[in-house]
């Protein structure tokens, strides 16, 4: 169930059965010659998508822009300052939580935007410790390709060249999605290293990727990398749910 293609009556009695929520969250930023500016918040929707198909799982729409400021070099690239962030999930969580969700889970795409939602739920928690009074609801953050099985299915399916930044698998997970793009690109392999601001890291990367070789990423790949991510999200959301 899709919160934006709901009407609130369907959420209010969505909530006499469960009080959780899954949130994607993710990044606008560019993945290089051949990866989507969108691909860090598609995927977790993709998969987050899939796996209400199949579970009474209600899915929010996705926080679309994170932490890119390093990607800034590259034409597209939105990003939001930490401090923003930490400000806007604040206000998403206190909705949701304002209509009775009690467990709200994220469902990440994106590695920098890691330590700023732990930041955001410091924030949320420190709001309700300080005014002496409980925040009425749990939250977790959960890396899409942390999901059981979906770090191995990934090894499998490219044990070289994956990389840390347009990555082949989250490349491949949009292509079962979105219309795959073609560009010659050099090297095969792109380089690693530290990541600091935008001008350093188009420098030291010059098209975008990190450690990847995306040419390897099939639609195919991805559907089975989905099927996998939605039906173990399934099993962890749950246990958090419950
Ligand atoms: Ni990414």
């Amino acid at each position: 169930m899709l919160l934006q293609h709901s009407t609130w009556q369907e959420i209010d009695a969505f909530l006499k059965r469960s009080k959780a929520i899954v949130i994607p969250i993710g990044s606008t930023e560019q993945h290089g010659p051949t990866g989507l500016l969108g691909t860090d918040y598609l995927c977790p929707e993709l998969i987050a998508h899939e796996a209400q198909k199949s579970a009474d799982l209600l899915v929010a729409p996705p926080f679309l822009v994170g932490m890119a400021q390093h990607h800034l070099g590259f034409a597209g690239t939105i990003s939001l300052r930490p401090s923003t962030m930490v400000a806007s999930i604040f206000d998403w969580v206190h909705s949701l939580a304002r209509h009775g969700f009690e467990r709200i889970y994220f469902l990440n795409g994106h590695g920098g935007n890691v330590a700023t939602i732990n930041a955001a739920f410091s924030e949320i928690y420190a709001s309700a410790s300080f005014a002496a009074r409980s925040s009425g609801f749990a939250l977790m953050q959960r890396n899409w390709w942390e999901l059981a099985g979906v770090r191995e299915l990934a090894e499998a399916q490219f044990p070289v060249g994956h990389g840390t930044h347009a990555t082949a698998s989250e490349v491949a997970v949009t292509q079962a999605a979105y219309p795959i793009k073609h560009a010659s690109y050099e090297p095969k392999i792109a380089p690693t290293g530290p990541i600091y601001d935008a001008i350093d890291f188009r420098r030291r990367y010059p098209d975008g990727r990190m450690g990847s070789d995306p040419a390897q990423a099939t639609p195919e790949k991805g559907r089975a990398l989905i099927e996998l991510a939605a039906a173990s999200l399934v099993k962890d959301f749950a246990a958090f749910a419950g």
